[in-house]
């Protein structure tokens, strides 16, 4: 029994995992990634992200984007595609700014269509908008190079663009420390009116879950705020979960113990499709210092494996 439900018959919700071509070219680690049994969804952790696709204006490379694509598709798995407009990881050649309002407006939705068009009918979804929001539930405004120029409509506009680029892809906001019903979870709520206000449509809420071992509220807690989201129209999904534990005094019963729960949250929830791990061995984890995913940077199952194995 694998980590992924979706390999059982009958069962419908996925658990995935992010990967990079740093990843791929690991072939203990690859032998991993592939396997449907513990993986029936992935998402390019840096390969879709804005300067990895649009280098230059107007000049796009796809190159590696297509060898993680090829390889989900080999593999039977469906693909998180991330992401399209953050205010985080953007070339040079956009930071650079001077463009004025209309310009930028061109320039996002030239991406979007670009972008999402490449892709149309590959992606089960796309997360759309990334971290829009800050910690108090306001927009990020200054420290947005988006919001700066087009103001809060950069936000619609993108929904829109996406949709026109490919009608059938589920279309995600997605964002961190909105696990709990918190100012920042009321927000995101808010911000699916407002996207629909506009005319444009919204299909999903993805909450990352970047969480901390024995920091983890119950999965009734949990639970009730992914079916907040739920109860507007939109399906739910735990997209980057990790559970960051000291490399140097790591808990792992209670990481185990943690994941259990995170699932368990969204097996509770009908409208919750899948769990995606940001990442599966602490080998290539992006956190410093610490061991926060279910394989151990020599490839064997840490607790948290059967933990959550056994939850679905
Ligand atoms: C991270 C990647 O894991 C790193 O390799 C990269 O250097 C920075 O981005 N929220 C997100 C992800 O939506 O895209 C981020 O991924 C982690 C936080």
């Amino acid at each position: 029994d694998g980590l992924n439900a979706r390999s059982v018959a009958g069962a419908t919700k996925y658990l995935g995992t992010a990967i990079k071509i740093k990843v791929m070219a690991d072939s203990d680690a690859n032998t991993l990634a592939t396997n449907f049994d513990d993986f029936g969804a992935i998402t390019p952790e840096n390969e879709m992200k804005f300067p990895a696709l649009e280098p230059a204006r107007g000049v796009f490379n796809y190159t590696a984007a297509d060898i993680i694509v090829a390889q989900a598709q080999a593999s039977g798995q469906i693909l998180r595609c991330h992401n399209l407009v953050w205010h985080a990881n953007n070339p040079p050649w956009l930071l650079k700014g001077g463009f004025d309002n209309a310009t930028l407006i061109s320039i996002l939705r030239n991406h979007i269509t670009n972008v999402v068009g490449h892709y149309k009918g590959k992606c089960y979804a796309w997360d759309v908008v990334n971290e829009a929001l800050n910690d108090d539930g306001s927009l990020r405004t200054n420290t947005s190079i988006w919001y700066s120029t087009i103001g809060p409509a950069y936000i619609p506009i993108a929904f829109a663009a996406a949709a026109e680029a490919d009608p059938a892809a589920k279309l995600y906001y997605n964002d961190y420390s909105c696990e709990k019903n918190n100012a920042k979870a009321k927000a995101v709520r808010n911000l699916i009116g407002t996207i629909r206000a506009y005319g444009a449509p919204i299909h999903g809420v993805g909450l990352q879950a970047h969480l901390t071992t024995g920091q983890v509220a119950n999965s009734s807690v949990l639970a009730s705020n992914l079916q907040a989201f739920a109860d507007l129209d939109v399906e739910v999904a735990y997209t980057e979960l990790d559970l960051s534990t000291p490399a140097d005094n790591p808990n792992l019963a209670q990481q185990a113990a943690d994941y259990a729960t995170v699932v368990s949250a969204c097996k509770l929830v009908p409208k919750c499709v899948g769990v995606s791990l940001w990442g599966f061995t602490d080998k290539y984890t992006w956190i410093n210092n610490s061991l926060p995913l279910p394989w151990s940077a020599d490839y064997t199952q840490k607790p948290a494996y059967t933990s959550i194995a056994d939850t679905w």
